[in-house]
C-alpha cells in the first residue's frame, strides 16, 4: 500500500500490467495455465490470471471448484470429479457455461497448454460479474475458469510418521453446504489454522449428533479392531473421489483377508478413537495414516499396514488404472 504522505494515481493500463507482474515477483506462483470464458481463452502469464473483483464468487462466494489430479502426463479420475462438480452447480444453482462434454475439453486442452506432467487441475465455476448484488445479474454469463499448478504439498514426515488431529471446536457445516464443494471454505480454513496453532497437523469435524465427519479437504477413514474398513456415511460430508474410489478397491484387500469387509456407516468418535487405524484420505494428501487424535493415540502410534495397503492400491490405480485420460500436450 502506498504510504498517507504519497498521493493516489489514477493508473494506466500499462501501470497495472507491471504491477500485476510485480506482484508475482513478490508471491511467487507455478501457475503453468489458466483458462478463463471471460478472457476466452487460456494464458500462461501468472500476471495474467484474474477475475473481476465484481464476480459474485469474489464479493459473495457464490461458486464452486473441484479439483483433480494430473499423474505422468495423465489426468486421473476426472469423470467422477465433473459428476460433483455438476452435482455442485446444480445445488447452488449456478448456470453451466456450456455442456459437460465442453468443460471437460477445456480443462484437458488446459492441462495440455501448461506442459504440466504431474500436478493438480483446478477449475470454478462461478455466478459471473455484473454488480454488488446478492442475485446474478439477470444478463451475467457464468465464469468458468481452470488453473493448473503443481498441487498440494504435504510434509514427508506424514508419510513416514503419520499425521496428528485435533477435534476442532469450529462448527461443522450443514449438510447442504457439506456437500456441495463451494468456495466457502471459511469453517475449512479456520480449523487448519486452528490445529497448527495448537501444534497438530490437522482438524477433523464432529457433527451435532456426535459423528465423525471429515478433515480440511480431505476425508478421514477407520479400520477397526475386526479389520472392517469403515468410512462416514457421505449425507453430511463431502463425497470425497478418493474416499469412493479406495472403497471399491479395498475390496481387493477383502479378497486378499486384509480386511473382513468394507463399511460407509456412522461413527461415533469413542468409536473411532479405538480404532486400529485412522486414515486421511483425498486428492492431494492420497492416504496418510493418523497416529493422534487429541490426546488418544491411535493403534499403535505408527501409519498402519491398511494405510500403506490402501495408498499402494491408489498409486496403481493412479499409474495404470481404467480412469486415466491421456493430456495431449
Ligand atoms: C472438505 C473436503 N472433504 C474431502 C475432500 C476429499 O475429496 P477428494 O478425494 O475428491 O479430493 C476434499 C477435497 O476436495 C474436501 O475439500
Amino acid at each position: 500500500m502506498p504510504a498517507s504522505n504519497t498521493s493516489l494515481r489514477v493508473l494506466a493500463d500499462a501501470d497495472v500490467i507491471a504491477q500485476l507482474r510485480a506482484l508475482r515477483t513478490k508471491q511467487p506462483v507455478r501457475f503453468t495455465a489458466f483458462y478463463s470464458s471471460q478472457l476466452g481463452g487460456i494464458v500462461t502469464d501468472p500476471a495474467l490470471m484474474v477475475i473481476p473483483f465484481d464476480d459474485h464468487m469474489v464479493h459473495r462466494g457464490h461458486g464452486i471448484f473441484d479439483t483433480a489430479g494430473i499423474v505422468n502426463g495423465r489426468i486421473y479420475d476426472l469423470d467422477a470429479h465433473l459428476g460433483r462438480f455438476l452435482k455442485s452447480a446444480e445445488r447452488s444453482k449456478l448456470k453451466l457455461p456450456g455442456t459437460r462434454d465442453d468443460m471437460r475439453d477445456i480443462i484437458i486442452k488446459t492441462a495440455a497448454a501448461s506442459g504440466l506432467k504431474n500436478g493438480s487441475i483446478r477449475y470454478w465455476l462461478s455466478s459471473g460479474p455484473g454488480n454488488l448484488d446478492l442475485m446474478p445479474v439477470a444478463a451475467a454469463e457464468p465464469g468458468f475458469f481452470v488453473m493448473i499448478f503443481p498441487g498440494l504439498v504435504y510434509p514427508e514426515k506424514w508419510k513416514t510418521e503419520g499425521v496428528r488431529v485435533m477435534t476442532t471446536t469450529y462448527p461443522i457445516k450443514p449438510p447442504l453446504y457439506a456437500i456441495t464443494k463451494t468456495t466457502n471454505y471459511l469453517p475449512n480454513v479456520l480449523m487448519q489454522m486452528e490445529a497448527k496453532e495448537k501444534g497438530f497437523d490437522n482438524g477433523v469435524f464432529i457433527d451435532h449428533d456426535g459423528h465423525v465427519g471429515e478433515s480440511s479437504n480431505m476425508n478421514v477413514a477407520f479400520v477397526s479392531h475386526e479389520n472392517v474398513l469403515v468410512h462416514p456415511k457421505f449425507d453430511h460430508i463431502l463425497s470425497g473421489c478418493t474416499s469412493l474410489r479406495l472403497l471399491e478397491l479395498a475390496q481387493k484387500l477383502v479378497k486378499s483377508g486384509q480386511l473382513t469387509d468394507v463399511r460407509v456407516s456412522d461413527i461415533t468418535m469413542k468409536e473411532a478413537v479405538a480404532a486400529k487405524e485412522m486414515l486421511l484420505i483425498g486428492s492431494s494428501v492420497k492416504v496418510a495414516g493418523i497416529v493422534q487424535w487429541d490426546s488418544h493415540t491411535i493403534g499403535n502410534g505408527k501409519p498402519g499396514p491398511v494405510s500403506r495397503a490402501l495408498l499402494q492400491l491408489l498409486e496403481e490405480d493412479m499409474r495404470s488404472g481404467d480412469r486415466l485420460i491421456d493430456v495431449p500436450y
